[in-house]
């Protein structure tokens, strides 16, 4: 692939925004039944994306930008096309046990294999598939393409470590690990009991996963490759930290199980869980405090808007440039889906379009919006694999960097407020006022002399709220705020940048703004 093509050629424009790394969904070799999450070589790049040496060049162009590469770790299965799979179902050693192989618990009275137990997959039905060749099931907790390792066999821990040693050598920053809280399932295979959810028995939340998800073995195993990753670093010797971020979707103490020597940070997905459409300030103030009242000591924050498994912000809370404003300046990692830094919103796929295994997830991954030319500017090929937003002769990179206002222009804004003291190492307060419809945090900053920030933003769909922000008004804060100055306000908003009274604040209904002041301790 020459340099002028793929995701180095915008990588200019990923730099502009300010942020310090990209994660790759993965680009391994794969038959894309999950659209590369059916791996078939962990160590190479599928021909779609291009070769392993465009992967170095990317590493390397990325890295002169001081952008880190993060890739996409499938801990969990491989593909059925992947080697140790083809030779497991034929037992050849050592790869016989590298999978979950069962038994059928007997035969139907037309002589078809009964799968081991109740056991459903994600994607919906049976997690069992019978190989014609072995005479056994083999577990998928995902895609019948996709089965899943056996992690009681030491060999498989070792595969993994070696592969993240291929990707650090190759310079990679890190990894997202995927599915982590299915590697481990009950060796004893009891069925497991149905949940109470209204829903087909075929659909994987009719049964409560007590014994496929989130076992201790988990968490442990998991530790082990944080050591590695760490003793890489240290081996290294070059003062970088290659980062662990791990996919647990479950309840908050189950999440909480995945910090300390366990990975740098579970992804914190309560905006994407607690919060919808008419959700008010009082539920975003849940969203923050149910993270950080429940972290461990010195556990690192994060923050996920969106993702590719979820409907897109803009649609989900029907607010893009307010939820970007309301999680930037929070402490700790900010993680962003592409196209968030737009505004853009899911797509509506028509039946006959859909690819996605699992049906729901083509509406967040349609084409990236460049610009207003055919496709968006994604591709010059016939048609690209899903089809664009409509919304893309608007939405869209060169527009939004055109036009005066604009929810790219408010992102850039915010991730380079990052930099700035407070938010690095400031202390967070929250609020929620205005009968529990406008949020308000402050990050104070450690030295009085620096700048603190406060945002604002009103939840309501219909009701304009006069906020007081005078000094002394705030009582649910410990200090006044004085000298403040309007930073970034969100789109249509009408917040005077200059010249505002602080006594009286106008926000209309879903506007929002950041303010920046001097904090003077009551
Ligand atoms: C994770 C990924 C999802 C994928 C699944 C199976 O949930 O985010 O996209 O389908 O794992 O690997």
């Amino acid at each position: 692939m020459p340099k002028s093509t793929g995701i180095i050629s915008k990588l200019d424009y990923i730099a502009s925004l300010g942020v310090a790394a990209i994660w790759l969904s993965p680009i391994y070799k794969s038959p894309m039944a999950d659209f590369g999450y059916d791996i078939s070589d962990f160590r190479d790049i599928d021909p779609l994306f291009g070769t392993l040496d465009d992967f170095k060049l990317l590493v390397a162009e990325a890295k002169s930008r001081n952008l880190g590469i993060i890739m996409d770790m499938v801990p969990n299965h491989s593909s059925d096309e992947h080697e140790w799979f083809v030779k497991s179902e034929q037992k050849i050693e050592p790869y016989t046990d590298y999978y979950f192989w069962q038994p059928a618990k007997g035969f139907d009275p037309n002589g078809a294999p009964i799968p081991p137990n109740n056991w459903l997959s994600v994607f919906g039905g049976s997690a069992w598939a019978w190989s014609e060749l072995r005479q056994e099931f083999y577990l998928h907790q995902f895609h019948a393409k996709q089965p899943d390792f056996n992690y009681r066999n030491p060999a498989i821990v070792q595969e993994l470590k070696d592969i993240l040693t291929f990707w650090y050598d190759l310079g990679v920053y890190g990894f997202r690990w995927d599915a982590v809280t299915h590697m481990f399932e009950d060796p004893a295979l009891p069925d497991e009991p149905v949940s109470g959810n209204p829903v087909d028995p075929n659909d994987y939340n009719y049964l409560k996963h007590i014994y496929t998800q989130n076992l201790p073995e988990t968490p442990y195993t998991l530790s082990l490759y944080k050591a590695h990753t760490d003793e890489y670093s240290l081996n290294a010797g070059d003062g970088l930290h290659r980062v662990m971020m791990l996919e647990v979707w479950n309840p908050i103490e189950e999440v909480m199980q995945y910090y300390r020597n366990v990975s740098d940070f579970p992804f914190n997905f309560r905006f994407l869980t607690t919060m919808g459409a008419y959700s008010n300030g009082r539920d975003a103030e849940n969203a923050i405090r149910g993270w950080v009242d429940n972290i461990p000591d010195n556990g690192w924050p994060n923050w996920v808007l969106g993702n590719h498994d979820i409907s897109r912000v803009g649609s989900r809370l029907q607010l893009t440039d307010g939820a970007i404003l309301t999680t930037l300046l929070l402490p700790g990692t900010s993680i962003n889906y592409y196209g968030e830094e737009l505004g853009m919103v899911d797509t509506y796929i028509p039946p006959e379009e859909v690819v996605d295994p699992a049906g729901y997830r083509d509406p967040p991954r349609t084409p990236m919006q460049w610009d207003d030319s055919q496709f968006a500017g994604f591709t010059t090929g016939p048609k690209p694999w899903l089809r664009v937003n409509d919304n893309y002769l608007t939405v869209n990179v060169a527009a939004e960097e055109a036009a005066d206002e604009s929810v790219l222009k408010i992102f850039r804004k915010l991730v380079a407020l990052r930099k700035e003291p407070a938010i690095q190492f400031g202390t967070l307060h929250t609020t929620v006022v205005s009968y529990e419809l406008v949020l308000a945090y402050a990050r104070e900053a450690v030295n009085a002399t620096d700048r603190s920030y406060m945002v604002v933003l009103n939840w309501s769909h219909d009701q304009t709220h006069v906020v007081n922000l005078s000094p002394g008004a705030f009582g649910a804060f410990p200090f006044e705020i004085t000298n403040p100055t309007v930073e970034i306000r969100t789109i249509g908003s009408d917040i005077p940048y200059d010249n505002f009274d602080p006594s009286a604040f106008t926000l209309k209904p879903r506007a929002g703004c950041v303010v920046s002041f001097n904090a003077v301790r009551k």
